[in-house]
């Protein structure tokens, strides 16, 4: 028998995922073949083999200390207190030590938009896409500072090659390209209801978006960090492509990490009401962290104190800032995953594609703010709901491009 084949024969046997032969068998050209045999190879099993055993028990945080955290509220800093931690920042921004991060490599599923997210038409007037929406920024901040900030966009696998095309079709919205960086993020293995491994439409091992918290170990294996190194990089915003009125460039953050001499900050607003979809910031076992909305209690989400405020009511928008120090650090570490059911496309028994209409298979995720929890403290930074958080989610309701443009309008009246 063939080396190759001996060798996948052995290891499925070992983790119990025979199962995948029948598409060895099924298939009649030999490259297929290889390019399968290939594709079982790069799996690491004994980690798939972890992962679904901990998909029978999510992280349970609920046996850990979780306390409110404390933050600095922006709008009520003193005229002194702002204009110091404006000038530390402004002095970080001008001197080009501040880069952007995108992460774009989600799949957009609840927003029904077929193409890469950033690329979704929001529906102003004159028809600007989230990704325009986030040139203007760097385009505005250029002026304001006399830098262009280095701009990297994470893609993933499913969505790199058009994200790519469109900004070079759209020659980068005039934003100079030597700025506008692409990297990918990494592919973990889904598994069915009972941990088997599924193969996609390629015949290959199906895999998924490993979640934005693999973000740091791309970036380092992907060269951005070396890039930023070199451009002297030394502060990276982190954000969602999704936020029309995320700002990036913010010199009281940065300044607010530095005057606190910790290696990262995060923004947080009022939770709008226990049920909202969004994580909030808390200290675990005495650590910065964020329970994110899949995974609160119905109590803790409710919680209140005496003056009828939310005990954890700092919500985390996805808006972070990270020293290039932190991120060298937790590139090293192995972050935990979350476990999502999904809808997944599968190849059966019989070679046909199946399109299943409710949840069928484990998605592994690590999530960006669990890196927090390497790091001793943070610094918290509440803004303003109205002037920082307008998120395009799902096609209606919550959330929906409707109420993100209502406030990104209303915010541009204002603000220009
Ligand atoms: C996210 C946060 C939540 C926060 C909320 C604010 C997570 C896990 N949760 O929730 O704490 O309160 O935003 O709006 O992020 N992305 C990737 N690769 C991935 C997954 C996501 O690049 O593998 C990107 C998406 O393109 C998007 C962002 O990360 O820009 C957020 O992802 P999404 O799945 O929409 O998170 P939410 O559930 O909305």
């Amino acid at each position: 028998m063939d080396e190759k084949l001996k060798q996948v024969k052995q290891m499925l046997a070992k983790y119990g995922q025979e199962q995948l032969l029948y598409e060895y068998n099924r298939l009649t050209d030999e490259n297929q073949k290889q390019n399968f045999l290939d594709s079982i190879l790069t799996v690491d099993f004994n980690q798939v083999k972890k992962l679904y055993e901990q998909s029978k028990n999510n992280p349970v945080f609920e046996n850990s200390n979780i306390e409110p955290i404390q933050y600095v509220d922006k709008s009520k800093l003193t005229k002194e207190e702002y204009e110091e931690l404006k000038e530390i920042g402004t002095k970080q921004i001008k001197s080009g030590k501040l880069a952007v991060v995108t992460m774009a490599g989600g799949q957009g599923t609840r927003l029904g938009h077929s193409g890469p997210k950033g690329t979704f038409d929001l529906g102003l007037d004159n028809h600007k896409t989230l990704f325009e929406i986030l040139t203007d920024i760097l385009i505005k901040a250029k002026k304001d500072y006399g830098v262009n900030i280095p701009w990297y966009i994470m893609t993933s696998e499913d969505n790199d090659k058009a994200t790519e095309k469109f900004f070079e079709d759209k020659n980068y919205f005039g934003y100079p390209k030597e700025c506008i960086i692409f990297f990918k993020q990494g592919e973990l293995p889904m598994t069915s209801a009972d941990g088997k491994l599924l193969i996609d439409e390629k015949h290959k091992i199906k895999e998924a978006s490993d979640g934005h918290g693999g973000i740091f170990r791309s970036m380092l294996r992907e060269g951005i960090l070396f890039d930023m190194k070199a451009r002297g990089v030394e502060w990276v915003f982190i954000g969602g492509v999704d936020n029309v009125l995320v700002k990036p460039i913010d010199p009281i953050l940065i300044g607010l990490a530095i005057k606190k001499n910790v290696l990262a900050a995060g923004k947080s607003i009022i939770k709008a009401n226990p049920n909202e979809n969004v994580g909030v910031f808390c200290k675990k076992n005495g650590r910065p962290s964020v329970i994110e909305y899949s995974e609160i209690t119905n109590e803790m989400a409710e919680k209140r104190d005496k003056n009828g405020e939310l005990v954890y009511g700092e919500s985390h928008i996805l808006c972070n800032l990270f020293n290039i120090k932190a991120i060298e650090k937790v590139a090293q570490m192995n972050l935990p995953y979350h476990i999502a059911f999904k809808k997944a496309d599968y190849i059966d028994e019989e070679g046909i594609i199946v399109k299943p209409d409710k949840p069928n298979a484990y998605k592994y995720e690590a999530f960006l703010f669990d890196a927090f929890e390497a790091l001793d403290d943070i610094a918290i930074l509440r803004v303003k709901r109205e002037e920082e958080f307008a998120p395009v989610k799902n096609c209606e309701g919550v959330d929906s491009p409707e109420t993100a443009r209502k406030l990104y309008m209303e915010y541009m009246l204002k603000n220009n």
